[in-house]
């Protein structure tokens, strides 16, 4: 392990109140401590804007054929925090703006409960167009449309990603497994932390479930307010 994985690794550790690893190197043990220091840097090169213009014209797939409006993503590229939904929704996709139907109101008050305004962020989904009834995304589709949102993260190269839901954890993070799997632990997706949380649409579908949301929220805000 290099000294920048170590601090990445300590960055991660840093919010469960471990400050410092020890770490063994050809018998040698040195202690490393965390010193506050981002591993990630803004690359702002990348235009934003360009990206979105290339995205509105894509015509990789049959999702073209059926969307009303490409939904690039939208907030404040210049973020801390990038949120990536799963698709479009109808609303979404009559308007070509992100979550603004029933589950992006219950996404806002999801963000407000933990001191977040949904204008400080920036928000965008795994899919840019609308499954046809919401079906979910085909993996020909996520893998003809993953590279704009790649190409988001590098640009907007956020300190923490939070997922909301199952489908944009296995979509991103590459890992088949059930949601419960994916909560209330940090993973690195090109050395950026992220989290994962229920889907709002699955929460109004079962409210039960909000405590537990909850408590995924709680855990990532302890984290992202560490960076501050
Ligand atoms: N659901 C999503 O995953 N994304 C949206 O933009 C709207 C609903």
């Amino acid at each position: 392990m290099d000294l920048k994985a170590i601090e990445e690794y300590l960055e991660l550790l840093k919010f469960s109140g471990i400050n410092e690893m020890v770490v063994s190197n050809n018998n040698e043990a040195s202690i490393f401590d965390y010193k506050g220091k981002s591993p990630l840097k803004k690359n702002h090169k990348l235009d934003i804007n360009s990206l979105k213009a290339e995205c509105l014209t894509c015509q990789k797939c049959k999702l073209s054929e059926t969307r009303n409006k490409v939904v690039f993503g939208e907030g404040n590229p210049k973020s801390d925090l990038l949120i990536i939904g799963e698709a479009p929704g109808r609303e979404e996709d009559l308007t070509g703006h992100v979550f603004v139907g029933k589950a992006g109101q219950l996404l806002t008050k999801m963000l407000k409960a933990i001191n977040i305004k949904r204008e400080d962020i920036y928000i965008a989904n795994i899919l840019k167009c609308r499954p046809p009834e919401n079906r979910n995304p085909a993996p020909k589709e996520v893998e003809n449309c993953l590279p704009f949102l790649e190409k988001q993260i590098e640009i907007i190269q956020p300190k923490a990603i939070l997922l909301f839901g199952r489908v944009a954890a296995v979509n991103l993070l590459k890992i088949e497994q059930n949601l419960g799997a994916f909560r209330l632990k940090p993973f690195l997706f090109k050395n950026i932390p992220v989290f994962v949380t229920y889907h709002p649409s699955a929460l109004l579908r079962n409210p039960s479930w909000k405590k537990n949301a909850w408590a995924d929220l709680q855990f990532f805000q302890k984290y992202y307010e560490s960076l501050r």
